[in-house]
């Protein structure tokens, strides 16, 4: 069953408002998001209906603003996709670059967190990989684990787990306090007051007296210079039955992209060279691109994995 944008006011109006205020400032859109919403199971429209609730509720009264800034952040990565396939390489190559261009630029990172907050919702392999950490992590979870979140940014997949799983306690590392204090208000707003928060650099991570049960690393790992440095430090931080789940970009540029991933090996190895086995994987192309065609033709893939140290 293929689903069409019409089935998508009656069956899932969160997302269809949501779509209706994308198309509604950029009708050209339309396309993408058909292609988008047919390669999706009525399994992972649950999921993005899901997302889509949230996200209406962060959005509240503003969600034309922002649809625009999704408009802005697709244009951003369309400037980066046009150098990447050009030169090969990410256009950046240093942390203290993205910091100076995006990081630092509070009216920038404002922007881009809106843009890919409605991305959840709007691209496919971005509500795969957020149906896939539900679906797949939570058989391996025992009850009442302690959870960790690094740059949860618009807080969508640390909703998902504080929402699904049984947590004794959920703790947010943010970059800085304007992410982190971001964050904290996302998750007061759908109805999380009470996380533990703390600004800290993920490349000074250091393993506290208590381990974690779960910790989580969606699209960050990227954003490193030297990402296998800090999964060694990342390892001590998970007790020896907990897991990591990662999900890193394939094939990826955007404005604060450091770390090139060409194929699905060189993402494993981000956990196989550091001490981990993995339990589970899932890569998934933008537009829903068969995995294959879409490495060939260096299309975005999305590369979601459960770990464990061993
Ligand atoms: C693209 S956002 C990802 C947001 C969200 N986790 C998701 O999956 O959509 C990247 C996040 O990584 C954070 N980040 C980048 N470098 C970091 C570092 N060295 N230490 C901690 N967080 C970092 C940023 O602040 C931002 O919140």
């Amino acid at each position: 069953m293929t689903l069409t944008l019409d089935d998508l006011s009656t069956r899932w109006p969160a997302t269809a408002r949501i779509v209706n205020a994308v198309t509604s400032i950029w009708p050209e859109h339309a396309r993408y998001a058909g292609k988008s919403f047919a390669a999706r199971d009525a399994a992972m429209m649950q999921t993005t209906e899901t997302l889509a609730e949230a996200a209406l509720v962060l959005t509240g009264e503003h969600l034309l603003r922002y649809a625009e800034h999704y408009r802005w952040t697709c244009d951003q990565l369309r400037e980066e996709e046009l150098f990447f396939h050009r030169e090969g390489r990410y256009r950046l190559s240093t942390f203290a670059e993205a910091d100076a261009e995006v990081y630092s630029d509070a009216g920038y990172m404002e922007k881009y967190m809106d843009g890919l907050l409605i991305s959840q919702i709007l691209w496919v392999n971005h509500a795969a990989s957020c149906h896939f950490f539900l679906t797949e992590t939570s058989p391996f979870l025992a009850p009442d684990q302690r959870y960790l979140e690094i740059g949860p940014g618009h807080g969508l997949m640390m909703y998902l787990a504080l929402r699904d799983f049984d947590l004794a306690s959920a703790t947010a590392w943010g970059l800085s306090a304007v992410s982190i204090d971001q964050t904290r208000a996302a998750l007061a707003k759908l109805g999380y007051d009470n996380c533990d928060f703390a600004v800290q650099n993920v490349m000074d991570a250091r393993a506290g007296s208590k381990p974690y049960g779960l910790v989580v690393l969606s699209e960050v790992l990227e954003h490193l210079e030297d990402p296998k440095s800090v999964m060694a430090p990342i390892r001590d931080l998970v007790a020896r039955d907990g897991h990591v789940f990662i999900n890193v970009p394939i094939n990826s540029p955007s404005p604060d992209h450091l770390y090139l991933m060409e194929t699905p090996d060189d993402a494993r190895a981000l956990l196989i060279d550091t001490g981990f086995e993995i339990l589970r994987e899932g890569f998934f192309a933008t537009q829903g691109t068969a995995l294959e065609r879409a490495l060939r033709n260096r299309v975005s893939v999305s590369a979601c994995m459960l770990a464990r140290p061993v």
